[in-house]
Parts: C-alpha cells; structure tokens; sequence
C-alpha cells in the first residue's frame, strides 16, 4: 500500500517520503515507481523528463525522524493496533503540531488511535485501495474527535490525485470492507462447507453477477492471513456471526 500511495502522490506533484523499517521494501517501493513511470513514458502519457521529476520527489528513509516536517503523515504499517498505536506515539513527539495524522487501517478503531495519541484532533482514516493507482475509491474515516479542517484538507488531497473520497464515520471495516469481509467470509464458509467446488463459486460470482472476479480468487490476492486480520477486527467490534473467520486456518471449525 504504502509503494501505491508514494506512486499517486509523487505523480500528483508531492514531494514524498517513504519510511519503511525494512530498507528491501523501501527499495522495492523505488523499484515500483522507476517501472510505472517508465511505463508511463513507454505509452507516451509523460515524457522522460517529467519522469525523471516525479522519481525525484520520492525518498526513502528508515528513520520516522524523516516525517518531521511533513504536511500529513499516512501510515501504512501491518494490521496490529500495537504496531500502528507505536508508530502514532512516535510521531506525536516527531511531526509538527499542525501536521495531520492518517492511518491506512482497514478495520482497526481510528477512534481509539486518536485518542491514544497526544491530539485526536489531528487523526483520521484515509483509507485507499489495492491497486493504489487503478482504485478510485478513497474512504475519509473521521472520529468524532476528528477536526473538520483536516478532514476537509485530506478530501481536497484526494481529489487532487482523481479520487473519489467518501466521507465515512469510524466503524470496523467502514463501507466497502464492511460489506465485502462479509460476503468474503461466507464464500469461504459456503467452499469449507464443501457445498461447492472453488471454480463454480468463483463462477457464479463472475457470470451469475456480474463481478470481476470470485471471491476465493480475490481473497487469494488480498491474502487469507490478511483477510483473517480483517475479520477478526470487525468481529470483535460488531460480534456479528457474518464477520466470524473461522477459529484457526489449518482447523476446519465453521464460524460460530
Ligand atoms: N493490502 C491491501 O489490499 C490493503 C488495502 C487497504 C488497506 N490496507 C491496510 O494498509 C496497511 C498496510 O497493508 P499492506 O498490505 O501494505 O502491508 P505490508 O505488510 O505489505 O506492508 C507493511 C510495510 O510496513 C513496514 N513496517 C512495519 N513496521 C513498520 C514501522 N514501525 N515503521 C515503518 N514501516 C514499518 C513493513 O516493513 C512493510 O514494508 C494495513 O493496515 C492494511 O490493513 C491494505
């Protein structure tokens, strides 16, 4: 996520920096943007020299000590409220004081991260999509501690970077994830069940509704480890039985 994000915002014209503990997937991240772009030129929609201006505007680092004059801070790490809630404490004594602070989480309480960090007023959600550069949809996920100012400038910043972003109130999954880990869920419940085979279930989706693709294809390509973290996210906040995964991937426990 963060290499899709560092690619829209750099191609926008924003200067970038990317910090990733891990200096490989700091790297791939550069890897990622010198492909695109060359691509970009191959098809002739930038030229070399505008090309060789958006690498320029991103740099990577592996100390958060790089975001303290940064604008807005997007943070992308894994799904764990400790690792995010540990990333968010340093920043608070990193960043300047009208800098905002956005988590990329797809289910974890923006609320409760705001409140454990020194001004709630300053976090929210921006929620992107996989692929970054291909998905319109951007969820704005505001907390009601949220300061209207800087929801609205993270919406300004979306559309900038031609997205569509949604305003949404902070709840497990918010709309997209909320409706789809549901549906994701019960599909891999429906092939557990033995009720069907994987292809026809992937089948009836595409050619029975019209989809893109099954969704044991797309739970493929958003991960079963991640998707699980989802899940379990959103059912510890909603207990609803459709956000249930099962209780351990290697058993065959149906959801309770
Ligand atoms: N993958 C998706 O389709 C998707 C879509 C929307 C939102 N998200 C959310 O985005 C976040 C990241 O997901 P991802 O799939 O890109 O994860 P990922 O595991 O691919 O990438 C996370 C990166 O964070 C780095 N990292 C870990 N701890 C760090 C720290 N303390 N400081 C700096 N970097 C650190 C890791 O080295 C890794 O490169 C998650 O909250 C996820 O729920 C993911």
């Amino acid at each position: 996520m963060g290499a899709g994000i560092a690619d829209v915002l750099a191609r926008a014209g924003r200067e970038v920096i990317g910090i990733d503990i891990s200096d490989t997937a700091a790297a791939q991240a550069v890897a990622a943007l010198e492909a695109s772009t060359a691509r970009a030129v191959a098809r002739e929609r930038i030229t070399e020299e505008e090309r060789q201006d958006v690498l320029a505007r991103f740099r990577t680092f592996s100390d958060l000590q790089a975001a303290a004059e940064a604008d807005l801070v997007i943070e992308v790490v894994p799904e764990s409220y400790e690792a995010k809630q540990e990333v968010f404490r340093a920043l608070d004594g990193i960043v300047r004081p009208d800098a905002i602070l956005a988590t990329g989480t797809n289910a974890l309480s923006v609320t409760r991260l705001a409140a454990d960090s020194a001004h709630p007023e300053r976090v929210l959600g921006l929620h992107f999509f996989a692929p970054v550069q291909a998905m319109k949809l951007v969820e704005v996920v505001s907390s009601v501690l949220t300061d209207p100012r800087a929801v609205d400038a993270v919406t300004r910043l979306a559309q900038d970077l031609g997205k569509e972003p949604v305003a949404v109130g902070d709840r497990a999954g918010f709309i997209a994830d909320g409706l789809l880990f549901g549906y994701l869920n019960q599909a891999a419940a429906m092939y557990e069940a033995k009720y069907a085979s994987r292809e026809d279930i992937d089948a009836a989706m595409k050619l029975g509704c019209g989809l893109p693709m099954g969704p044991l294809a797309l739970l493929d390509l958003i991960g079963v480890d991640t998707a699980r973290t989802v899940l379990e996210a959103m059912y510890a906040a909603s207990h609803d039985r459709l956000h249930a995964p099962p209780r351990s991937s290697s058993s065959s426990a149906r959801p309770v």
